[in-house]
């Protein structure tokens, strides 16, 4: 019998991401194959994104195309199950099934464990079911190991999940709930298995990544730069990362591994939100633009050259010309390598949703229009700094042109040479030649040697 089909299509950010590979193999233990065709899958699964926008309407939308594609097969004698997973699932609960009766399954991120129960269960009893329970230990307990073969360069790694912030425009407490560690063993263990896998290169994930405090059986917890040190100690770790942060939890010695471990990129995101401190206390952000300029110094004190990434609202509730100015002029003294701005978009349940002197949208957009232009011209220049010098690259694929081959710079700049596909998974040194919008390109540096395969010794 040929194995039954699985798709699965992913909205929203790299914790997204990561769930769908992880429900992807756990099913594909249970007998499924990925399929990238939604029409020819016995098992569709939409992993759905609450943050920003319309996201609730486009699922909805896309969920009509899925139950079309399940009644073409239906007239075909082929049954399809639809699953609704991710956030707004546990936004939305039972309310998806009502009004999309075709859903078969309702899956928060905090049960995907219970997947493949779930789906044998469906396809028994063709009954709806709905798991929106909130016991993230369980799901970590529970997902299986990565299987073996899969080689990759670089791969992503949960470490905390939720968050107990509550910044007033944000729906992540009420989706991905309370805040929680994963045990710093489990995430070793992972990592270990990961790098014999080629892995070189790990992103720690987290709502809130940096208030992690894994719970470790000698001590009370361990920070997440304690995590950081002994991860760096695996010697087929090339380079950490981390994502994504909140400034309050930005601490000392976090700040200092900037400076001290050479495995730790010189990258860090993280988000300021607004440039007025008006505008900053009724999101509930806690701090001032003053402190953040003062961490924005402190990181800078431990690793100059390093590459800052924020994310920016405009138009929050009661937001007047001259709050923006402060953003603007906040982020112009900052100068991000990298930046993701966004209209506030209401979400419902939120204490700013149903705040006065919501902002129009044409304000927004122009607000909008004024700041992308101020940070793409900082991203481009930092870019251009980045030309005429030799920047250590890992290789994570092929590049668009044939010959050519693609990887992330430690600023996580992408960037693309001719090369040989056997540099793809290893580091080489590169000379920048050039910065164009969205990459930089270059050659691999003259008396490079490529040393073979590294063995993966953990
Ligand atoms: N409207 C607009 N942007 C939002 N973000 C979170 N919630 C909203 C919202 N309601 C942005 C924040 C956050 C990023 C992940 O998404 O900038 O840091
Ligand atoms: Fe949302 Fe981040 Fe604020 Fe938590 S810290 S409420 S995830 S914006």
């Amino acid at each position: 019998m040929s194995p039954k089909k699985l798709h699965i299509k992913t909205f929203g950010c790299q914790m997204n991401a990561y769930d769908s590979e992880r429900m992807a193999e756990a099913l594909e233990s249970q007998g499924y194959a990925l399929t990238h065709d939604a029409a020819e899958a016995d098992l569709v699964i939409l992993n759905t994104c609450h943050i920003r926008e319309k996201a609730v309407e486009k699922v909805y939308s896309e969920l009509g195309r899925v139950r079309l594609a399940k009644e073409d097969r239906k007239s075909r004698g082929l049954d399809t199950l639809i699953a609704v997973a991710g956030c707004v699932a546990q936004a939305e609960g039972s309310e998806i099934m009502a009004r999309a009766p075709a859903v078969d399954i309702v899956v928060g991120p905090q049960s995907y464990h219970r997947l493949a129960h779930l789906v044998e269960e469906a396809a028994a009893t063709g009954k709806g079911l709905v798991a929106t329970e909130f016991p993230a230990e369980e799901k970590f307990a529970h997902l299986p190991d990565r299987p073996k073969g899969k080689s990759r360069a670089s791969a992503f790694v949960t470490v905390q999940e939720g968050c107990d912030k509550f910044c007033t425009f944000c729906v992540v407490p009420y989706t991905r709930g309370a805040e929680f560690s994963r045990a710093p063993a489990e995430i070793i263990a992972e990592v270990e298995r990961l790098a014999t896998m080629g892995v070189r290169e790990i992103t720690l994930l987290g709502q809130n990544v940096n208030a992690y405090h894994g719970p470790h059986p000698d001590e009370s917890s361990w920070p997440l730069a304690r995590l950081l040190r002994s991860l760096a100690e695996i010697p087929a770790i090339e380079r950490l990362r981390y994502t994504t942060s909140h400034p309050l939890d930005m601490d000392e010695e976090l700040i200092a591994l900037f400076g001290n471990e050479p495995k730790l990129m010189p990258y860090l995101h993280l988000p300021f939100q607004a440039g007025s401190d008006r505008i900053l206390a009724a999101m509930n952000r806690k701090h001032t633009a003053a402190q953040y300029e003062a961490l924005i110094g402190k990181v800078r004190q431990a690793r100059p050259d390093i590459a800052l990434s924020t994310d920016i609202i405009v138009g929050f509730p009661g937001e007047t010309d001259a709050d923006f100015e402060e953003t603007l002029a906040l982020a112009a003294r900052v100068r991000f390598a990298q930046a993701f701005s966004f209209k506030y978009s209401p979400r419902p349940g939120t204490p700013a949703a149903s705040l006065e002197g919501q902002v129009p949208e044409a304000a927004k957009r122009e607000r909008l229009y004024a700041l992308q232009s101020l940070l793409d011209g900082d991203r481009h220049a930092f870019d251009r700094a980045t030309v005429g010098r030799s920047l250590e690259v890992l290789f994570e694929g092929r590049g668009r042109k044939p010959g050519q081959i693609a990887g992330r710079s430690p600023y996580l700049q992408a960037v693309h040479v001719e090369g040989p596909d056997e540099l793809i998974g290893q580091i080489a040194d590169v000379d920048i030649l050039a910065a164009s919008p969205n990459s930089l390109t270059g050659v691999i540096k003259s008396g490079f040697e490529w040393r073979g395969p590294v063995q993966a010794a953990v």
